[in-house]
């Protein structure tokens, strides 16, 4: 197996959700953006915007809005995650982004079909450069799912978010309280032909 830095961060990058109420360095936020903006995107499209939100009052309407978007909310599939969504909203202490100090959310230019696909790149940027800095970081995915949500949109708007853009996702970080534990890969997974 070989070794190197950025395999070994690959490897030991885990979803965290369990953080620290403390706030992540200034320096460590610009790095963490800094990566997101340098990964691929289609046509060099860069057509993104990662709006990181470090207020609390905003952050805990933030998941208020959830909270109440997923009790209007119609499911559009049967994914297992979205009806869990659905019956984690109405417990009380609900927080589907663990009370993280920092969120950041990645959106992007309206009917541009690589809009999922180059947010998913610069999260993963993301990801990798906050374990590399022992940072805890992880996906949320409720924003996107809830992004044509009146009530949510009205104050992403507020929040600097273009109406037009689409959410793709959302990134929670801050300083590791509990670190996750390893899933193990599938088998299977993998085909060579040579
Ligand atoms: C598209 C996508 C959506 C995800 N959504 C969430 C989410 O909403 N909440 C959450 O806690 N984790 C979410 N995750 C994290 C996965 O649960 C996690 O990556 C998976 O369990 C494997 O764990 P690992 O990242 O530690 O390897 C998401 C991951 C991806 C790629």
């Amino acid at each position: 197996m070989i070794h190197n830095e950025v395999l070994d961060c690959i490897r030991s990058r885990r979803s965290v959700r369990n953080f620290h109420e403390q706030q992540i360095k200034e320096e460590e936020l610009e790095a963490l953006l800094e990566a997101a903006i340098w990964a691929p995107s289609g046509s060099n499209s860069q057509s993104w915007l990662f709006t990181a939100v470090q207020n609390q009052e905003a952050l805990a309407k933030i998941n208020e809005l959830l909270k109440e978007g997923f009790q209007r909310w119609i499911p559009d599939d049967d994914y297992p995650g979205k009806l869990g969504a659905k019956v984690y909203a109405q417990k009380r202490d609900c927080h589907f982004f663990y009370h993280a100090p920092t969120l950041i959310i990645a959106s992007n230019r309206p009917n541009y079909e690589n809009a999922m696909a180059d947010c998913a790149l610069a999260l993963e940027n993301l990801f990798l450069t906050a374990h590399s800095l022992e940072l805890g970081s992880c996906y949320i995915n409720q924003l996107h799912w809830l992004r044509n949500d009146s009530e949510l949109r009205k104050f992403l708007f507020e929040l600097g978010i273009p109406r037009e853009h689409t959410i793709c996702s959302s990134a929670a970080v801050g300083y590791i309280a509990k670190q996750a534990s390893v899933p193990p890969r599938k088998e299977g997974t993998i085909h060579i032909i040579k």
